[in-house]
């Protein structure tokens, strides 16, 4: 049965369809979508790759996926069975126009059978390498053609700098239409940063204060527990600051600083984020050790187990020079920012993993109260809980019971799971629904891609120049060097590691 909701007919062809990235993320989101009904009645996902592969094996292998990374989990027999038969496997070169044809071929066919026209999903699952070659023959085998039903996916790293980025986004746009390209940046499919827009542009209550009238900073954290994992290769020639902050960090900045959008359309949505991007203070070469701080994880304990330094970690060089955590200080250059300190930190290997977002308020203009009664004081602060809490905590002072009048900082907390009493889906299912659909909104434009290197560009020149002389230079299980304390203001601070523990809504109450 098909619901109004339902995406038209779909050909998912997945790039690097035996890859990792498939086989963790994708076929398990594909099928969470096809649990809860919301994918085509027709669909078909073809995996291409180099090995030889046959639809059974890969069928298996993606099954073991599944039940490892799936929302629903274990899936019953009959449902992966159901799910399975959509599953094809096509060798194939990349590089070889032959790919390509056959891919058409198979598409028609589909077309045929189905009696529809049929939406052609082109996935880059591949390694970066291969993000320029792929939209050049998609472009020659006239797969590109149709603006209306062929699009491409691309993942990050989109470009390796400024430069390559430029390039990158030049291929794309010589084959494909920008309507057509979708850039995913997966943190704009989590619930939480999605509803930063919900929350301050649907509740008029906040919008007023959200200024430098009454903001006194804002901090964007977005650190992990995790070391680079079995990525070493890969994360050893990007760092923290091509990884996390070009993209994540710089949406989250975005969606914060933002100006309302008039309505809820894509471009619209996505020229308010581009102007945060251009409203930035551009870093000053001069400026850049003032302004960001980097820093590499030495051996240390987390989470109670000894885990190696950075150098130590497989497929990094012994004596890489890459970071593993960044700091920034930025400004927004307008009217509701000017003055506002923007602090973002991201890193790895760091006590637990966090990701939120701090406003912290001015003090009172005037304070009346006794000080005996406000030893306890801390200004007033929001924190968007994006992960792994999913909430919003709203800290203000209350009078402490009893004859004295004793202010004590007390908080309000909003529980995703508590209030909606729902898991909230995966970033990807939401994602790869958003594109069945056609809808952009959460997709990074080349236009945003570019202003983010741009800003970034003196940071990577130089430090390229002076590599760190004191790295490792955090353990391991700490938050990082000690030195990101001199990015900070008089007066402001990072939000404490306890106080991200006490802020986080409280998990595990129900029975
Ligand atoms: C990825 C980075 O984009 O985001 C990883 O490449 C990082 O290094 C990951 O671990 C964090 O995403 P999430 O959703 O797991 O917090």
């Amino acid at each position: 049965m098909k619901t109004s909701d339902q995406p038209e007919p779909t050909v998912f062809v997945i790039f690097g369809g035996a890859g990792d990235l498939t086989w963790r993320k994708l076929v398990p989101a594909l099928f969470d979508l096809s649990q809860d009904r919301s994918m085509p009645t027709n669909f078909s996902i073809i995996a291409v790759d180099r090995v030889d592969m046959s639809d059974e094996k890969l069928r298996r292998r993606l099954q073991d996926g599944v039940k490892k990374f799936s929302r629903h989990g274990q899936a019953k027999g009959s449902e992966w069975g159901e799910f399975a038969k959509h599953i094809h496997y096509q060798q194939g070169d990349f590089k070889k126009l032959q790919t390509y044809k056959a891919l058409g071929e198979q598409c028609a066919k589909l077309e045929k059978e189905w009696g529809a026209k049929v939406h052609r999903i082109f996935y880059m699952a591949t390694p970066p390498s291969m993000f320029g070659e792929i939209p050049k023959y998609l472009g020659k085998a006239g797969l590109a053609r149709d603006r209306e039903l062929a699009r491409i996916v691309i993942e990050k790293p989109i470009g390796y700098d400024l430069e390559s980025a430029l390039a990158l986004n030049a291929t794309l746009a010589a084959n494909f239409d920008e309507s057509q390209i979708f850039r995913i940046d997966h943190y704009l499919g989590k619930e939480t940063v999605q509803n930063i827009l919900a929350f301050r542009f649907a509740n008029p209550l906040f919008e007023p204060i959200w200024n430098r009238r009454y903001v006194e900073c804002v901090t964007i954290t977005a650190v992990e527990a995790v070391g680079v994992e079995h990525r070493g290769g890969y994360y050893d020639h990007a760092g923290a600051l091509r990884d996390m902050v070009q993209n994540h960090l710089m949406q989250l900045l975005c969606l914060v600083a933002m100006e309302p959008m008039v309505s809820f359309e894509a471009d619209e949505i996505r020229n308010k984020k581009v102007d945060v991007l251009h409203a930035v203070r551009p870093i000053h070469r001069d400026a850049v050790h003032q302004c960001v701080v980097r820093g590499q994880y030495g051996s240390g304990w987390v989470g109670g187990k000894k885990v190696p330094g950075y150098r130590e970690e497989k497929d990094v060089s012994p004596d890489s020079q890459t970071e593993t955590f960044v700091a920034l200080r930025l400004f927004v250059d307008n009217w509701r920012w000017q003055g506002v300190p923007f602090y973002l930190r991201t890193g790895k290997r760091l006590t637990r993993q966090a990701s939120e977002i701090a406003i912290q308020f001015r003090g009172v203009p005037h304070q009346s109260f006794p000080i005996e009664s406000t030893l306890d004081w801390q200004s007033s602060r929001l924190v968007m809980s994006i992960q792994p809490n999913e909430g919003i905590v709203l800290r203000f002072q209350a009078k402490h019971p009893g004859p004295k009048m004793h202010l004590r900082s007390v908080e309000m907390q909003f529980d995703y799971e508590d209030a909606f009493a729902v898991r909230s889906p995966e970033a990807y299912e939401t994602l790869l629904w958003d594109i069945m659909k056609n809808d952009a909104t959460l997709f990074m434009r080349a236009d945003q891609v570019e202003a983010a290197w741009r800003l970034l560009m003196p940071v990577l020149n130089v430090w390229a120049e002076a590599p760190p002389s004191d790295f490792p230079n955090y353990a391991a299980g700490s938050w990082g060097p000690e030195n990101v304390q001199g990015l900070l203001a008089q007066g402001h601070s990072w939000p404490l590691p306890t106080e991200l523990v006490e802020h986080a809504p409280k998990r595990g109450k129900k029975s």
